[in-house]
């Protein structure tokens, strides 16, 4: 079984194929989603909602994290794979942050993620000077939920816009491999694809991104919020899309979820910004 390089991934996507990024918590959906054509898995701390069953990101520890991308590894061996950071092991210091990013490469991830811009630049750097290929989150930033007032579009102002641009940009010149953005304008997501020389993966963010990730339980239509509040409450999020309701299996639904992010059909103008 060959694997995928994340070099060869980037050179793909510069020369304008769409990369389809899933997130997966456990060996079985990586060997299914490694099967369907899934470029990248994405060891999300989104797992803290869909797996653990909290309100947020924020309890999400580093032995979560290690966990669940030593599974993801077991499950999909010749996959590219993409582990979050969590909240708390990689803003303090890139002492504290090396050590984390080099257990999560330990244990079978090639790449890291880590949220915001700014003082974060620094951290990136220090890991890619280190040989930890790095992916900005920026934008919405879940680890930073309470801070930002809850789940609310980042970038529509002229100023909060430019900076985005500035932090994208920053974030290139430091070396990382890929930005990704959360709940931004979608012009605004194309402009910063357009001006940068790294690709990028959108969340809520349009169709002009290099590639899209998506949560795994929205792919399938079954997460209906966190396990405090009643389901009836929960309300999807836009950029939200079950896969599943017109296919016949889970491994179809993730196969239309890779066609349909491939042939540029998804996302559509109505789960954008
Ligand atoms: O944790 C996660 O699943 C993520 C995606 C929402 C991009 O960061």
């Amino acid at each position: 079984m060959n694997h995928v390089q994340l070099t060869n991934l980037l050179t793909r996507a510069r020369h304008g194929e769409k990369i389809a990024m899933l997130t997966c918590y456990d060996a079985t959906f990586a060997k299914l989603m490694a099967a369907a054509g899934v470029d990248m898995l994405l060891v999300g701390d989104s797992l803290g909602m869909v797996i653990q069953g909290a309100a947020n990101t924020l309890q999400v520890q580093m032995q979560d994290m290690l966990y669940h991308t030593r599974c993801v590894a077991r499950g999909a061996p010749q996959c590219l794979i993409m582990s979050d950071m969590p909240v708390g092991s990689y803003e303090t210091s890139a002492k504290q942050a090396l050590m984390h990013a080099q257990a999560l490469m330990a244990t079978g991830a090639h790449l890291v993620k880590i949220e915001g811009g700014g003082d974060m630049v620094q951290i990136a750097r220090h890991l890619v000077n280190h040989g930890i290929p790095v992916c900005a989150h920026l934008g919405f930033t879940p680890q930073s939920v309470e801070k930002l007032g809850g789940y609310k579009i980042q970038g529509k102002t002229p100023e909060a816009a430019a900076r985005l641009m500035a932090d994208a940009q920053a974030m290139a010149e430091a070396g990382v491999s890929l930005v990704l953005f959360e709940m931004v304008p979608a012009a605004l997501a194309r402009d910063i694809t357009q001006h940068i020389a790294i690709p990028t993966i959108g969340i809520g963010a349009g169709a002009d991104c290099s590639g899209q990730v998506l949560v795994l339980q929205d792919v399938l239509g079954i997460y209906d919020g966190p396990a405090e509040k009643a389901p009836d409450t929960y309300r999807a999020p836009r950029f939200a899309q079950n896969f599943l309701q017109d296919s016949g299996s889970i491994a179809q639904a993730i196969q239309a979820y890779v066609k349909a992010v491939k042939d540029g059909r998804f996302p559509e103008p109505r789960h954008a910004y």
